[in-house]
């Protein structure tokens, strides 16, 4: 693992592990913290096996984030709504590479509303099939659980996948960052950083802590 590779650095803590009774206090603690992004998780119940929250949650935690709001679509047909999320508030849309047959045409049509496009795979998706896409992604997010739920075991195979994502970034010179989702702890997000992954996106560590805002700091500085 090379401990000289350019890392950003940066956390994306995931909403889907905060109370939801509380969800505005969840917001004030992530823009009073060193957090980077809000990640909002957005599942359909039938790409994966659950449902979360769409957009009018997105919508009105962008009325109170100073933190832009990272959305991660666990959706079928995502190019039906990338528009809603983009005028409730999305900085970044993420979506499935098992989910778009034209996936090119799609990362398009984020990419054209200004706001940054990105592709995640899944746990079983090789990093190869990105090849032709990657001079037009401003980020790439690997699955490091299947996705669906909160609180599961990193899968330790997604580190050769960042090592893999990071040659062909850098081969290619294209800008997009590497996004790293689900199963992130101090000693997963320090292999990650050190892997070359950019950001972190965690979720049950970070709010089943005792003190949240104080984890997303130590997160930044493994
Ligand atoms: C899973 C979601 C993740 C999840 C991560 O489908 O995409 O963002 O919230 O949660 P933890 O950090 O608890 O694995
Ligand atoms: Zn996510």
């Amino acid at each position: 693992m090379g401990q000289n590779i350019i890392s950003m650095r940066l956390i994306a803590p995931s909403i889907l592990a905060a109370n939801f009774n509380k969800l505005g206090d969840a917001i004030e603690m992530i823009n009073q913290s060193e957090a980077d992004y809000v990640h909002c998780d957005v599942m359909d119940g039938v790409f994966v096996p659950n449902i979360s929250f769409g957009i009018p949650i997105v919508q009105d935690i962008h009325k109170i984030s100073q933190k832009p709001l990272d959305v991660h679509l666990m959706i079928v047909n995502p190019e039906r709504y990338i528009q809603d999320f983009f005028r409730a508030g999305a900085s970044v849309i993420t979506v499935h590479y098992e989910t778009c047959p034209h996936l090119h045409r799609t990362i398009q049509q984020i990419s054209d509303l200004g706001i940054k496009a990105s592709v995640c795979l899944n746990p079983h998706t090789p990093v190869a099939l990105l090849e032709d896409i990657i001079e037009e992604l401003d980020m790439v997010l690997l699955m490091s659980v299947n996705p669906g739920f909160g609180g599961q075991k990193f899968i330790e195979n997604t580190y050769s996948k960042v090592v893999a994502l990071k040659e062909m970034i850098l081969r290619k010179n294209s800008n997009a960052l590497i996004e790293v989702d689900g199963g992130v702890n101090f000693e997963v997000g320090k292999k990650l950083y050190d892997s070359g992954a950019d950001i972190l996106v965690v979720g049950s560590f970070v709010f089943g802590s005792d003190h949240p805002a104080e984890t997303i700091a130590a997160l930044k500085r493994l």
